[in-house]
């Protein structure tokens, strides 16, 4: 139905966390709960239609008009630029991004860096601003592999409790930017379904308010 609201969460740990952020908000949708592999769940009656993503994906669905409204992380605004309204920081999901290496590593100024990233425009953005030469070796993921592996100097990736970087001898070497995750509209969607979303919006602030 063209009048559902639709709703892109990404899927695994935090898209579980928002979900149950929304229905506190009163944008529940209990089938979601149920043990299976489905990928769509609504709730006819309330008018709401969710869609779990893979997170790198939801503002894809968001800026296309296949979600009204959908929750991102801020690294994937920040590295993808989606042209959609960034609606309300949902302050879970949180994490840094950074640069990291080896412990004992050292930048040498006069050599072109080697960073391996998931974010290209992330890592380019920042290392042009600092005027420093950099190699990009794009990966897809394990990232931190990289520079134990001697592809890499460096990595620019997420950090969240820094596990990963530990238990892999590695350290962070800068912060970039802090992320979060943000509820996102698709333009049009946010024009048309304004009442159901600001609805959405406004129960979010008071939930965020009372936590
Ligand atoms: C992310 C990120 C780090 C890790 C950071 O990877 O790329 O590898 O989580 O978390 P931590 O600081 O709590 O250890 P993800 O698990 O998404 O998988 P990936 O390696 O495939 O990117």
């Amino acid at each position: 139905m063209a009048d559902m609201l639709n709703i892109a969460l990404p899927k695994g740990r935090l898209g579980d966390k928002v979900y149950d952020m929304f229905e506190r908000a009163g944008f529940e949708c209990p089938s979601i709960k149920e043990k299976n592999r489905k990928l769509i769940f609504e709730n006819e009656e309330a008018g709401i239609r969710y869609f779990w993503g893979k997170p790198s994906d939801v503002a894809i669905y968001v800026e296309r008009g296949a979600a009204d409204i959908g929750v991102a992380g801020k690294d994937i605004l920040v590295e993808y630029e989606p042209d959609v309204y960034e609606l309300a920081d949902l302050e879970v999901g949180k994490c840094r991004m950074c640069v990291a290496g080896p412990l004992d590593y050292e930048d040498d100024p006069d050599r072109t860096l080697r960073v391996a990233t998931k974010f290209v425009k992330t890592a380019i953005d920042y290392y042009s601003s600092r005027g420093r030469d950099i190699d990009i070796i794009k990966l897809n993921g394990s990232i931190e592999l990289a520079p134990i592996l001697g592809l890499s100097d460096v990595i620019v990736d997420i950090v969240e409790t820094g596990t990963t970087l530990k238990e892999n001898k590695l350290e962070i070497k800068r912060e970039i930017y802090p992320i979060s995750a943000r509820l996102i509209a698709n333009k049009s969607g946010f024009k048309f379904k304004n009442e159901a979303i600001e609805k959405l919006l406004v129960k979010i602030a008071e939930l965020k308010e009372t936590e």
